[in-house]
């Protein structure tokens, strides 16, 4: 378990083009990506299945769909590869790393440097990097959390669009998660500005009413979150009835339930807002439902395989005398010359070919 205050680096990022060692991997100060936070990015999740020696990446082809349409609204000039490379980098570079643990991937297409506010690529650069570290280990929040209403508006899709996940818009999270904890809180829910709820600072929310499942739509101001909408193909699965409406403030004091999720710690519960107690004030059974079934997809025993996608090659097919990626320490080989394997897959990144026995 690593220490939160003193992570141990990675050994290598990829940076415009090219593996680098993690000390290589900078960038200037003069970009508008430190200057402005301008930039479109992703985290994806890995989860490491231990008795696979496999590690697998989570819904990675969504994840890029939404990198190409945040760089899309926010008109940042192309980088370099295409979607099938950026699955394949992804992969690479979690075995290059070695991990054998869970880990969370951000790739971030930033804006370089050039005038401020150019858009076209002959006056304004750009590029892309991508980074995996451990993902922490999961905090007690996911026993549940206690959140307030932020008195702070979520961005809105007239001014800065909360769909585009851009780093430059993460100052209005940073600033409500700031002040709930603040105030005593674990973490914040933002209101639009109709006074309709959005989603936490970095996280979406659905609520229980009766047996309903409930969550905002997509126009009030939400980020549309691939965890979201993975679980409304589950509640679907598991007979669960959903409904995609504008969710009233006053909704989450009388809620039976609510739950937060997003990449890296899926679906934790909230159990009380502006200490408006939720339900019994613990997990609630749907929510219990909706969490299991996750879970076991994430770590590989249920349905869904064409959500993840192996990084390391299946255990029958390496060869005798390579060292596998599996089988390397974070330490051991720092160089990013070195190419371990890692598992070759076709097209976009979604299936799981090349999955191991199991
Ligand atoms: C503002 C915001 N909403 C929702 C989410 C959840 O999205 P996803 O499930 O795609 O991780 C995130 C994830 O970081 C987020 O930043």
């Amino acid at each position: 378990m690593h220490n939160a205050v003193d992570p141990p680096c990675p050994s290598v990022a990829w940076l415009d083009g090219a593996f680098v060692d993690w000390a290589d991997a900078r960038i200037h100060v003069d970009t508008h990506a430190v200057l402005g936070g301008l930039n479109a990015y992703e985290v994806i999740a890995g989860f490491w299945i231990e008795d696979q020696s496999q590690t697998f990446l989570f819904r990675v082809a969504e994840h890029l769909e939404r990198l190409g349409q945040s760089a899309r609204v926010m008109r940042l000039p192309p980088h370099d590869s295409t979607p099938q490379e950026l699955c394949r980098i992804t992969r690479e570079l979690v075995a290059r790393n070695g991990y054998q643990q869970d880990v969370l991937v951000r790739v971030v297409h930033y804006l370089g440097s050039g005038p401020v506010f150019s858009y076209r690529p002959e006056e304004i650069s750009s590029g892309l990097f991508m980074t995996a570290k451990p993902a922490l280990a999961k905090p007690p929040i996911a026993r549940g959390i206690h959140i307030a209403t932020s008195r702070w508006t979520r961005l809105s899709d007239t001014a800065a669009p909360p769909r585009v996940k851009c780093g430059a818009n993460y100052q209005n999270a940073r600033l409500a998660q700031i002040q709930a904890q603040v105030d005593g809180y674990d973490d914040a829910v933002l209101l639009n500005a109709m006074g309709k709820v959005c989603e936490l600072p970095l996280a979406n929310i659905f609520i229980v009413r009766g047996e309903v499942l409930i969550t905002p739509i997509v126009t009030s101001g939400i980020l549309e979150g691939i965890t979201r909408r993975s679980i409304l193909e589950l509640a679907a699965e598991l007979a669960i009835e959903v409904e995609q409406r504008e969710v009233d403030a006053t909704e989450l004091y009388v809620a039976d339930e609510a739950f937060a999720c997003g990449t890296g710690r899926e679906v934790w519960p909230i159990l009380s807002v502006d200490r408006y107690q939720i339900g019994a004030g613990e997990m609630g059974h749907i929510t219990r439902r909706i969490q299991d079934h996750l879970h076991r997809i994430v770590r590989d025993q249920g349905p869904h395989r064409e959500w993840l996608s192996p990084v390391y090659p299946a255990a029958e097919t390496e060869h005798e005398g390579e060292p596998s990626p599996t089988k390397t320490s974070q330490t051991s080989d720092r160089s990013p010359r070195a190419t371990p394997r890692f598992a070759e897959q076709a097209g976009d990144g979604r299936g799981s070919a090349g999955r191991p026995d199991r």
